[in-house]
């Protein structure tokens, strides 16, 4: 037997046992008389000691012991004479007999400790070191309990889980595919699935009512802190049922999930349309943990000679209540913010209401008290808070200011991560304009159901833009962390859809055939949705980045620096699958 307990288990009540640990040394102290060595598991730390007195020999074979050496010490559980309560083993120690070096390590590139001196690139080029670390493990920790909670809470709702293939037909539609060469089939490619939208569909049609899956996907996409190239999704679906229903099952899961993992009770989530959250706060996946909603003023700001507002479409603003005392670097920073090429905005303009109840700003040129006291009423402001306005192209400017709203919200600290806000964004539009290629694409993907009220302007291509769409999306602390949709089950109306978005028949039956042909074998009314599961753990941890909850993750370049892929292949292996290089 390697070991007959943990290191993170003994306790005060084990004193006097006789107990064997396996683990690594993580840091090992030699005092003269006595060597002490902290060992290392899953689990925890336990404190070995060695004493120079009773065993010269084994004391010295401890001296010798290298950092990560993994070792089997077996002894006694005796009491500490000092303490240490930063550990719930604290209190006690082994008073090793026996000791074993069960293999050597070389010394790691970085410190395995909470805080590490390794770098990024560094921690994941050997991330098999880094996930020794406690913070990096407890995210897997945090994955897994999630994982178990989101299985048992659809199992015992009758949801069932589904693998769907891995290797499927590409399509255009939605983020570029990976694609994977069929060696059988030469000249043709299978794509990995950017999600298994199509086969939960098909496993409506089956008749499997209600199916789940924690399922990889695969996205060519560029990458950002919240997006990799490979991550998973809950994926479900759902047969006879309508949007309150799905609503209603999700959320129950995301407070059944926020209850048991963080003790939070949340009622119902709030609801907001694609449209208002635009309007209010700029985004479609609005950070509700603090208010600072948008304020419009375009109609006051008007006709006082500033060119500048005068010929915006919308000139609309954002208070940051008891900010009036912001110095000149502060409002110099906040400009210099909105100027970044990542904002683009031209400037900014700030109103001050000063404590004493002068106002005090940035075109005081253009405003007199009155003019400037008529937009604080209209923004709502009040003595001691700072106003801070955009202007432009209405679209543009909303979304100038959503990144303004959050840089101040992160800068007051209320973007907490410990609080959470979950809502649904409800009513996206059901397409979208795209200038480069001069078409419509689904905003969700082409299965999604139009409003039954809006569906009857599919007719009229000038009115495209207005369709909204059954679509909804969760959001928590400003994160899409999952979306769906009411399906379209209908033939005749999946048909003009594809017609819509440019389709031919002949092109949408080449890759969507399967799909139509099983919808006219009797297709239930149906609808789902899936969960980023990486980005629902990083969320709820409050971390930035999805990658410390991937075991394996890639960088930003979509590389895994660990094991060197993607690789050049062999020639032998390229002639194989017909595949010529194209050197440039
Ligand atoms: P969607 O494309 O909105 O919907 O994806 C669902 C959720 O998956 C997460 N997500 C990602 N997470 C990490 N890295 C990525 N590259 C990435 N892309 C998406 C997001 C997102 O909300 N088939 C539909 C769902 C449905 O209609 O049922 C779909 O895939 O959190």
């Amino acid at each position: 037997m390697y070991r007959t307990n943990t290191c993170g288990e003994l306790r005060l009540a084990n004193l006097g046992q006789t107990v064997t640990l396996a683990g690594w040394v993580q840091r090992s102290r030699d005092l003269g008389g006595m060597t002490f060595v902290d060992l290392r598991d899953r689990y925890g730390i336990t404190q070995l000691a060695f004493n120079m007195e009773t065993d010269a020999a084994l004391c010295e074979q401890a001296r010798r012991l290298g950092r990560e050496y993994v070792i089997q010490a077996t002894g006694k559980v005796i009491e500490r004479s000092s303490k240490n309560s930063k550990i719930p083993t604290g209190d006690i120690e082994l008073e090793v007999a026996e000791l074993t070096v069960l293999n050597e390590a070389k010394t790691p590139p970085f410190t395995i400790e909470d805080q590490s001196d390794g770098g990024d690139d560094l921690r994941m080029r050997y991330r098999y070191l880094d996930l020794r670390r406690n913070p990096v493990r407890q995210n897997l920790e945090l994955r897994h309990r999630m994982a178990m909670l989101v299985r048992n809470y659809l199992s015992d709702r009758d949801f069932l889980e589904i693998e769907t293939p891995m290797l499927i037909k590409s399509t255009p539609e939605g983020a570029r595919d990976f694609v994977v060469p069929s060696r059988m089939n030469p000249g043709e490619f299978y794509a990995l699935p950017q999600s298994p939208q199509q086969y939960k569909q098909l496993l409506m049609v089956s008749g499997m009512d209600r199916y789940f899956q924690i399922v990889r996907c695969f996205r060519d996409e560029d990458l950002r802190a919240d997006r990799q190239p490979e991550f998973t999704q809950i994926d479900c679906e759902m047969s006879f049922v309508d949007q309150e229903d799905v609503l209603q099952m999700f959320e129950g899961l995301i407070r059944h999930l926020l209850h048991e993992l963080k003790g939070l009770e949340f009622g119902p989530f709030q609801r907001i349309t694609w449209h208002d959250a635009m309007r209010r706060f700029g985004s479609d996946k609005p950070d509700l943990r603090f208010g600072m909603e948008f304020q419009e003023v375009t109609d006051v700001v008007k006709g006082h000679g500033f060119s500048l507002f005068d010929n915006s479409e919308l000139v609309v603003g954002i208070v940051a209540e008891g900010c009036a005392e912001y110095t000149r670097k502060q409002l110099d920073a906040l400009t210099d913010f909105v100027k970044r090429p990542q904002v683009g905005a031209g400037g900014m303009v700030y109103i001050k209401c000063n404590a004493d109840g002068t106002l005090k700003s940035s075109v005081d040129k253009f405003y007199d008290a009155e003019a400037l006291k008529q937009i604080a009423d209209k923004m709502g402001a009040k003595a001691g808070d700072l106003m801070l306005i955009l202007c432009g192209p209405a679209m543009k400017t909303r979304t100038q200011l959503c990144a303004l709203r959050l840089e101040v919200g992160q800068q007051l600290g209320l973007r907490d991560p410990q609080k959470f806000a979950p809502l649904w964004v409800v009513d996206f539009p059901l397409l979208e304009w795209d200038e480069e290629t001069q078409r419509f694409y689904a905003m969700h993907h082409p299965f999604t159901a139009p409003k039954p009220e809006d569906e009857a302007l599919l007719a009229d291509p000038g009115r495209w833009g207005d369709i909204r769409a059954n679509a909804y999306d969760m959001v928590l602390n400003g994160n899409e962390v999952g979306g769906g949709s009411i399906r379209i089950h209908d033939r005749t109306l999946q048909n003009q859809m594809f017609h819509t978005l440019g389709f031919t028949d002949e092109s949408a039956a080449e890759q969507f055939g399967f799909l139509m042909d099983a919808f006219t074998y009797g297709a239930p009314p149906h609808a789902g949705l899936a969960f980023g599961f990486d980005r629902l753990c990083s969320v709820f941890s409050g971390a930035d980045s999805i990658r410390d909850f991937i075991a394996f993750p890639k960088n930003n370049s979509g590389r895994d620096v660990m094991s060197g892929s993607p690789s050049p292949i062999a020639q032998e292996q390229l002639d194989e699958l017909q595949i010529a290089i194209k050197k440039s």
